[in-house]
């Protein structure tokens, strides 16, 4: 009993022993290797940063649940700064957001390539001025109106008239 304890211990022991010896901790590197390395040797391209998923999708998850927390919120004004601090989160992921949409629209027609990138602006802009507006509540309700209206203009535009949001 007493040899299978103390096997027990030595294996416990062991493993300990080889976890901390860098198993456990893999992002530890000797200076050398955590050098960021030179420009001229890494060879991450813009062309690189391809999108993720479909518009569909990119709706869905990125611009549905931002929208939806944004207009619960500006039911009515919020109370303190973690109320305008979730404001901000929403509006800040629209804004940004929105210039990545700009850059995923019609490729094969010219003129609805340019009509996808000027509502995109559009929304780019308000969503813009509702981030800026945090803390006013009066102007931050009539930059989101604003928004939204640019928005339902690309889903008239482009997705057969679907998914017109309320404000
Ligand atoms: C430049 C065009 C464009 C802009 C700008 C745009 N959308 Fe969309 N949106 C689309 C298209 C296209 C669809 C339809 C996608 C599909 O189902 O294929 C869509 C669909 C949606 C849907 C429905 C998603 C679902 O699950 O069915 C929501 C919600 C939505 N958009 C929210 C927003 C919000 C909020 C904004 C503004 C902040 C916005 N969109 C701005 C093009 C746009």
């Amino acid at each position: 009993m007493k040899i299978i304890k103390s096997l027990c211990l030595a294996t416990t022991m062991a493993a300990v022993m080889a976890v901390s010896a860098g198993l456990a901790f893999p992002i530890v590197q000797d200076e050398e290797t955590a050098k960021p390395k030179p420009a001229e040797t890494t060879t991450a391209a813009d062309d690189q940063f391809v999108p993720v998923d479909n518009m569909h999708h990119f709706m869905e998850y990125i611009c549905e649940p931002s929208y939806k927390a944004l207009k619960e919120i500006m039911l009515k004004e919020p109370e303190d700064r973690r109320g305008w601090k979730a404001f901000k989160n929403h509006a800040l992921v629209l804004a940004e957001t929105s210039a990545l949409v700009a850059s995923r629209g019609p490729k094969d027609d010219e003129e609805q390539s340019k009509q996808w990138h000027q509502i995109s602006l559009d929304v780019h802009q308000t969503a813009t001025a509702l981030y800026k507006a945090a803390g006013n509540f009066e102007e931050a309700t009539r930059q989101y109106g604003l928004m939204i209206a640019n928005c339902n203009k690309c889903h008239t535009v482009f997705a057969e008239s679907k998914h017109q949001l309320k404000k």
